[in-house]
């Protein structure tokens, strides 16, 4: 039972973080790069080789399973997201495949001479897709550009761009490199009144907050199950009714329904039950909250309901990271944060500082943490168009450390000795 997140619990599910790096307890710094898997996650995959072992849509044991897990994942993806209904669950390789693939259909219904909306926070997996398919159809492209000082989206400056030829907005619920959160339902309230589609990369979000599609009213939102503790793998949700009369790119013989019309080939179905797991770990976690009632989610039940009081719990130990690492990162000379760093602002960020430190390059400065046991990521990381806006890109990006629910405040104070034992 838990009345607030006990990370330390949590952590002996996780047998990866049980590591040493030359004689230190690693440290998973690395969590917006892809987070380490709970046993949970590692038993349900090798069951289903174990036991279940096939394809779809046969008469057989092993065949039925498999349709069943297939249902059962698509519920618990449905539930993660609050779905309205199953159907609207899509799975594939990873979030830029799905991506690719869905940008083709899509733009088939655009015009040469209309128009769609990137960002320059977002992962390039989630601008380029559309720049090519922009490419293909004639389309124009505007750039919804953000604010460097805090590295928030300058969404003051959307209405301007959005006219009756805008088709779609494709926008990032957070950085992936800074690790700002976007007001969502604002964009989706201002594209919409536009006429235009919403795509919400929630990528790098999904491990850090309750996501809601229902109440965002988007029309398109993926994630990857790998960034919140299940295997590599993708997901995509689309409102039901787009899904159905959009032209899917599929082989003849394959459904022409949602979700299977986008579903190419055969699906990753030992990763599918793997994504299961990662979403039953985080229900349970939910589910075994034993403190007061969290009055805003009295609007869900069930697994939805402890899928959200899980996220809950999770941004407030984060915070609380957050609110470590900040603090004590402000007391290291020439330790520079990037993007938010106003403790008062914390429910606007995730727990991913990008970072310079004076006297090393990013890439220097994370070999030296790498040496100590400490993961952490330097360059861009695809957010190629934050790192030119910020004008480091081609100087090796930043340093990127990332914190998820399983980091826990001795691995905080860890890392700023580290750092501040490294400065000249
Ligand atoms: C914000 C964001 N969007 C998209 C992606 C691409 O996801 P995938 O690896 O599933 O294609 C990433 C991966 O790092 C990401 O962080």
């Amino acid at each position: 039972m838990f009345s607030s997140l006990n990370p330390h619990v949590l952590r002996l599910q996780f047998p990866s973080l049980q590591q040493e790096i030359n004689g230190q307890p690693a440290m998973f710094l690395d969590g917006p790069g892809g987070t380490q898997t709970p046993v949970g996650v590692i038993e349900a995959m090798s069951e289903y080789l174990l036991r279940d072992n096939s394809n779809q849509g046969g008469r057989f044991a092993t065949s039925q399973r498999t349709d069943g897990l297939l249902a059962a994942a698509r519920q618990a993806a449905a539930d993660f997201l609050n779905a309205q209904r199953p159907q609207e669950i899509v799975f594939g390789a990873n979030m830029t495949s799905l991506t690719f693939h869905f940008s083709r259909a899509l733009s088939q219904t655009w015009q040469a001479g209309d128009e769609i909306v990137v960002t320059r926070l977002d992962h390039d997996a989630n601008i380029s897709p559309w720049l090519l398919a922009a490419r293909d159809r004639g389309v124009a492209v505007r750039w919804l550009d953000f604010h460097a000082e805090d590295c928030t989206l300058a969404l003051e400056e959307l209405p301007r761009l959005l006219t009756e030829k805008t088709r779609l907005v494709a926008v990032t619920y957070a950085s992936n490199a800074v690790g700002s959160i976007t007001d969502v339902a604002r964009v989706v309230r201002l594209a919409q009144a536009a006429g235009a589609q919403v795509y919400v990369d929630a990528v790098h979000y999904a491990p850090h907050g309750p996501i809601d599609v229902q109440a965002l009213a988007c029309d398109y939102l993926v994630c990857s199950p790998y960034k919140f503790f299940g295997p590599h793998s993708g997901i995509l949700y689309g409102k039901y009714d787009h899904l159905a009369s959009l032209a899917a790119y599929k082989v003849r013989p394959a459904s022409s329904q949602p979700p299977g019309k986008w579903e190419t080939g055969t699906p990753n179905f030992e990763g599918i039950a793997g994504i299961r797991a990662a979403i039953h770990y985080l229900a349970t976690i939910g589910e075994l909250y034993a403190g007061p009632d969290l009055p805003h989610l009295s609007a869900y039940s069930g697994d939805r309901r402890h899928l959200k009081t899980a996220l809950h719990l999770i941004q407030q130990h984060e915070a609380a990271l957050s609110l470590r690492f900040l603090r004590g990162a402000a007391g290291i000379p020439g330790l520079r944060v990037y993007g938010i760093t106003d403790v008062e602002r914390l429910e606007e960020r995730t727990p991913t500082f990008a970072v310079s430190l004076t006297g090393y390059t990013p890439q220097q400065l994370a070999q030296r943490l790498a040496e100590q046991g400490i993961f952490v990521w330097d360059g861009h990381y695809y957010a190629v168009a934050v790192m030119e806006r910020l004008g480091l890109l081609d100087q090796g990006g930043l340093v990127r450390i990332g914190f998820v629910h399983y980091n826990i405040a001795a691995e905080v104070d860890r890392l700023l000795q580290t750092l501040a034992d490294l400065t000249p």
